[in-house]
């Protein structure tokens, strides 16, 4: 459980509800595989005697899923004689006085001064920069736009393609990590890094490209049927343990490898296990840990929302099914120099593979649940012996329905509701 960004936070109110392993050592190389970990509760609480409101959260963890969480607080204070303000510019000062509105001074109009200035403060201190925080900063709040105290084109107010194409122009541009899209992706420091975004692909020779092209009454038939197909794919729990064919599942998995990729990194690993005993080990993994999510990790509301599905922990079809493909996402890619190869939008790339995937097993009848077992990860990639730059993305119990197969009753969203149409 985490706190959401704009909640309202008590003193004593849990913000984090963190789980440590009790023991925390590796054991020593050769020695005897411990048992599973056990877990015990050591939540972070807000400790403050005002409230405040959680500002920003950050997530982050590493390959070994161990988690940075950080938490921006913000409290609104009423200022007092003594409390120091700061400007972004810099230009900080303790308050040592508060005057009330009426004796500040006012002209014959009546109107009082928004910055009262001592003129010693403009040759020593950085008050230009102040002046023009605090003039453009009133017309960048209604413009949503962000600006600059830059002293040559001064207080421009620069739209956000100016601020990509600024940020694009310096030694450390990341382009690809736009706050909205931040993913595991790692990123070496220059020099340890390749170069192959975003010329990657000039030594690739340009081919002539024509894709089949249809009629538009074929079109329009096409389309609908493959929406038609499309609206038959459920979330499958009920898996037969009848045998698919192997060269299916190979087309399949090469269907979901025709994705897109940042870069055409193609940052994908899919591990199909058929093997029985694999597959019976994979399923005590997933629900020693699920078991755990459903109990401690995943909140009363999450639990509930679930209810509907009629999930728990128990998850049979990890025995039964004759496949289970597990989705690794490869955070970062190693060239034949040994250097890292930086894996642009790894998570994006590898989760657009997966709905290529999940078209590819309806196309041919099969059925599966996406299923993403939160907290397994680092020990089905052990048992799976999957280097550390992947990390489990998804887990697809893979095979036909059974035939007393039921699916929640569910309803999709009408196209009003899904489309904006301009
Ligand atoms: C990212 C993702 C994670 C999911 N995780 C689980 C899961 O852990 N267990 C499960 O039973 N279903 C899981 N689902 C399946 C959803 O519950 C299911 O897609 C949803 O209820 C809609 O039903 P439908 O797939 O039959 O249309 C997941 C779906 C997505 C897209």
């Amino acid at each position: 459980m985490l706190v959401l960004t704009g909640e309202k936070v008590e003193n004593k109110q849990v913000l984090v509800n963190k789980s440590m392993p009790t023991v925390t050592q590796t054991p020593l190389e050769g020695s005897a595989q411990p048992g599973q970990p056990q877990y015990r509760d050591v939540p972070i609480t807000y400790k403050g005697s005002t409230d405040s409101y959680i500002e920003k959260v950050m997530i982050s963890s590493n390959a070994e899923d161990a988690f940075l969480i950080k938490i921006l607080l913000r409290q609104t204070r009423r200022p007092e004689i003594g409390d120091k303000f700061s400007s972004r510019h810099g230009q900080k000062g303790v308050c040592g006085l508060i005057v009330p509105q009426e004796d500040m001074p006012f002209c014959d109009s009546g109107i009082c001064p928004d910055i009262i200035m001592n003129p010693h403060g403009y040759p020593s201190r950085m008050t230009v920069g102040k002046l023009i925080e605090l003039l453009a900063g009133r017309p960048g709040f209604w413009t949503g736009d962000s600006t600059t105290g830059r002293p040559l084109g001064a207080a421009r107010s620069i739209r956000k393609k100016d601020r990509d194409a600024d940020s694009k122009s310096t030694a450390k541009s990341r382009p690809w990590v736009d706050e909205d899209l931040q993913d595991d992706t790692e990123i070496g420091t220059r020099g340890e890094e390749d170069s192959d975004w975003p010329g990657g692909e000039e030594d690739v020779p340009h081919v002539p490209y024509a894709p089949t092209r249809y009629p538009g009454d074929v079109m329009l038939r096409r389309s609908r049927e493959f929406y038609t197909l499309m609206n038959e794919r459920r979330s499958v729990r009920f898996i037969s343990p009848e045998p698919v064919p192997r060269e299916v599942i190979d087309y399949v998995i090469q269907t979901a490898g025709t994705s897109p990729s940042g870069a055409h990194t193609e940052p994908w690993t899919f591990m199909v296990v058929a093997d029985a005993e694999v597959k019976h080990k994979i399923r005590e993994i997933v629900e020693e840990e699920e078991e755990m999510n459903y109990r401690q990790r995943m909140g009363d509301k999450w639990v509930s929302d679930l209810r509907k599905i009629r999930t728990n922990w128990i998850k049979e079809y990890l025995d039964i099914a004759p496949y289970l493909i597990l989705v690794f996402k490869q955070t970062h890619g190693i060239h034949s120099s040994g250097k890292k190869k930086t894996h642009y939008y790894n998570e994006i790339s590898v989760s657009i593979a997966c709905g290529i995937l999940l078209a590819a097993l309806t196309n041919v009848g099969l059925v599966t649940v996406t299923s993403t077992p939160l907290n397994c990860g680092p020990q089905l990639r052990l048992l799976l012996c999957r280097p550390t730059n992947e990390k489990l993305l998804m887990l697809l119990p893979v095979g036909f329905p059974a035939t007393d197969a039921t699916v929640p009753k569910l309803t999709r969203k009408n196209m009003d509701d899904i489309m904006v149409f301009m």
